[in-house]
């Protein structure tokens, strides 16, 4: 038997006992060892995650180690590894074009199925990625790093041009730091001046700008010498930040939208048509951002471990995990910790 946590309905946490996963074919079974919290798994425990059913086992950001490898060759008992928690078809017109991580079956591990809050999870072997020489707090915080990169390789930022990341939560964060590694010149944007604070204390970014400024939009004309950015990312998932930041783009940009909201974007399309803009949206990541960014931890390029605030232990994460919907707690990353 193994502990699982389960989050039987919105606000609603409860410890169950399970049998540990029996591996099927194409599986392989792990032992988790740290579970990065995200804002999906806290809007998921707030009811206010669409798309979500109850119940569901929670997590996605893994540190593992190989309980079983079963079907993932090349995989040895013992190893360290963590997963690209985006199941797919493997089939699909997007599956087929190299873009499994826009999947039209898509099926996130902690999102549409169980995920890692547990001691033991079985996953599609085909998930599996090496470990190498990264730590498990590491290993954790890939696939959230690993979003902010697919969103820069979707822009395709050049060297020396200017990003704008607006929003400087953990995705944001980390698209900074992946824009940098690009060479970009970032512009870091957000509303809570402890997260600029963050920005220009712990990342090393130049500018920050607060959105709420009276002049923010002067700020940035002034930083970019009178020519805007080239690459605007939105990483608030705010609709009224989104429709905003189409006054940011420099003629000729990329807008690429990272965070996701429920509403209908709007915005001019005389303004949108005399920059010929190029909107985009960036879903998810592939194994070769996975990649980037665990090449990018190994040489030291992105120190993440500046993002967790926050560390407990798996018998704790019940009681504590209220706190950290809560502003004041300070979170950027909670990290959990198992055996
Ligand atoms: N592309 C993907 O596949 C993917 C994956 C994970 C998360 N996301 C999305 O990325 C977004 C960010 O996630 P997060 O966990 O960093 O969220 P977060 O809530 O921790 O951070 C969002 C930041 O945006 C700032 N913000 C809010 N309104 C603003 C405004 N009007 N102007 C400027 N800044 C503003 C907030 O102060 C906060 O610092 C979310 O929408 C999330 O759904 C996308
Ligand atoms: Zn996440
Ligand atoms: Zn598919």
């Amino acid at each position: 038997m193994m502990n699982t946590l389960v989050c039987i309905t919105p606000g609603q946490l409860e410890y169950r006992e399970q049998a540990v996963p029996e591996l099927k074919e194409g599986q392989a079974l792990l032992a988790i060892k740290r579970i990065g919290i995200c804002g999906t798994d806290l809007h998921a425990y707030e009811g206010t995650q669409p798309y979500f059913s109850y119940p569901r086992i929670l997590g996605h950001e893994l540190a593992a180690v190989v309980a079983e490898p079963g079907s993932a060759a090349g995989f040895a008992k013992g190893e360290a590894v963590t997963i690209i928690p985006y199941f797919h078809c493997g089939n699909c017109i997007a599956c087929n074009n190299g873009k499994p991580n826009c999947c039209t079956s898509m099926q996130v591990c902690g999102v549409h199925v169980d995920g890692g809050m547990v001691e033991y999870l079985a996953v599609p072997a085909g998930a599996l990625v090496h470990g190498g020489e990264l730590g498990y707090d590491e290993l954790a915080l890939v696939e959230p790093l690993a979003i902010g990169a697919h969103g820069i390789r979707r822009a395709a930022v050049q060297p020396g041009e200017f990003v704008l990341v607006i929003g400087a939560g953990p995705i944001g964060l980390g698209t900074m730091e992946f824009a940098r590694i690009a060479g970009g010149q970032v512009i870091a944007m957000d509303v809570n001046e402890s997260r600029l604070f963050f920005c220009r204390e712990k990342l090393n970014v130049k500018h920050t700008i607060n959105a709420a400024a009276p002049d923010a939009e002067e700020q940035v004309r002034e930083i970019t010498g009178g020519q805007m950015p080239t690459v605007v990312i939105d990483a608030t998932g705010n609709l009224r930040a989104i429709n905003h930041a189409f006054r940011y783009m420099a003629h000729g940009a990329r807008y690429v939208l990272i965070g996701l909201q429920k509403g209908d974007i709007c915005f001019s399309h005389p303004e949108f048509h005399k920059r010929e803009g190029t909107l985009m949206s960036s879903r998810n990541a592939t194994r070769a951002d996975f990649e980037h960014v665990m090449n990018s931890l190994a040489r030291g390029w992105v120190q993440p471990a500046t993002y967790i605030t926050h560390r407990v232990a798996f018998n704790e994460v019940k009681d504590r995990f209220a706190s950290w919907l809560q502003p004041e707690t300070g979170v950027i990353k909670a990290m959990v910790e198992l055996g």
